[in-house]
């Protein structure tokens, strides 16, 4: 077949791909997944397939085969996928391996059943990466009494993730900073700062001992941004 015949073919098989996937927004429904980036993943129905079906496509979104299951044989095409796919023809199930952010799509699996009719299911792959690990900012100030005020700031650059502060707080505090006051008191206090996703979640902890002195730290990198002790240092030197 001539260049011009297989666009004239691609063309139709485009036409009739958007016919079907027509019929499938009424019919079929969407799942979702989502999972951690590097992992192994099954996109699988949870309904047995049609019996005897003759044909089975998966689609990496909707203009992109790749895997097709017809006459007992599957047939891999060449894309970014090669090597880390497999197709269970049984279940449909389409077995991706060491799976990465690029291959989050809408994944289309069509099958074409004995009757001749075809039927869609959709299922959209999330991924996403672990969670690095938080970075916590930490401005401190004690004053003559020594109460000791913090400002704790965990940061995670550029990334959706949530924040929960856990420690000797009233309740749990769902916010990258976290600012609190405390009063003499014999024992060293320490705050997490939890970053997550819906995949992974990381811990950073900060210990302080009385009465603003940090203590130990665990699982973070940090930056004391600044360190202001409000005895009035100067005022003492000026008088002298
Ligand atoms: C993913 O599957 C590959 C083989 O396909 C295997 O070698 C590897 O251990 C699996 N990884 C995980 C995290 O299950
Ligand atoms: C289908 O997917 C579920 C969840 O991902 C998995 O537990 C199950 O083993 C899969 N079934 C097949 C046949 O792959
Ligand atoms: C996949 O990820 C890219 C980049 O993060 C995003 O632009 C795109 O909308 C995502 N696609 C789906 C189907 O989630
Ligand atoms: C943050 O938490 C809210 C409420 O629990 C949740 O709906 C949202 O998906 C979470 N965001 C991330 C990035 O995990
Ligand atoms: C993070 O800290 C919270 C609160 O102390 C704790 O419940 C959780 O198990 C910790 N998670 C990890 C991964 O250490």
């Amino acid at each position: 077949m001539g260049s011009r015949g297989w666009n004239r073919c691609l063309a139709l098989e485009l036409l009739l791909l958007s016919l079907s996937l027509l019929a499938i927004s009424i019919q079929g429904h969407l799942v979702h997944m989502t999972v951690v980036s590097g992992s192994n993943v099954s996109l699988n129905i949870s309904e047995s397939l049609p019996e005897n079906y003759k044909q089975l496509t998966w689609f990496y979104t909707f203009d992109q085969k790749i895997v097709e299951w017809d006459s007992g044989k599957s047939k891999y095409f060449e894309s970014k996928f090669k090597g880390r796919i497999r197709l269970d023809p049984q279940s449909g199930a389409l077995y991706i391996s060491k799976v990465q952010k690029e291959d989050n799509s809408t994944y289309i699996m069509r099958v074409l059943k004995k009757d001749g009719y075809e039927q869609e299911w959709k299922i959209k792959l999330q991924v996403l990466d672990p969670v690095p690990k938080p970075v916590i900012k930490i401005e401190k100030r004690e004053d003559v009494d020594d109460n000791c005020y913090l400002k704790l700031s965990c940061v995670i650059p550029g990334e959706s993730v949530n924040y929960t502060w856990y420690g000797e707080l009233p309740k749990e505090i769902q916010n990258s900073v976290l600012e609190t006051t405390f009063k003499p008191h014999k024992h060293s206090r320490c705050y997490t700062c939890q970053v997550s996703n819906s995949v992974s979640s990381k811990n950073g902890t900060f210990c302080f001992s009385p009465p603003c002195t940090m203590a130990r730290s665990f699982g973070v990198e940090w930056i004391a941004s600044w360190l202001v002790i409000t005895v009035p240092i100067i005022l003492g030197l000026l008088l002298i």
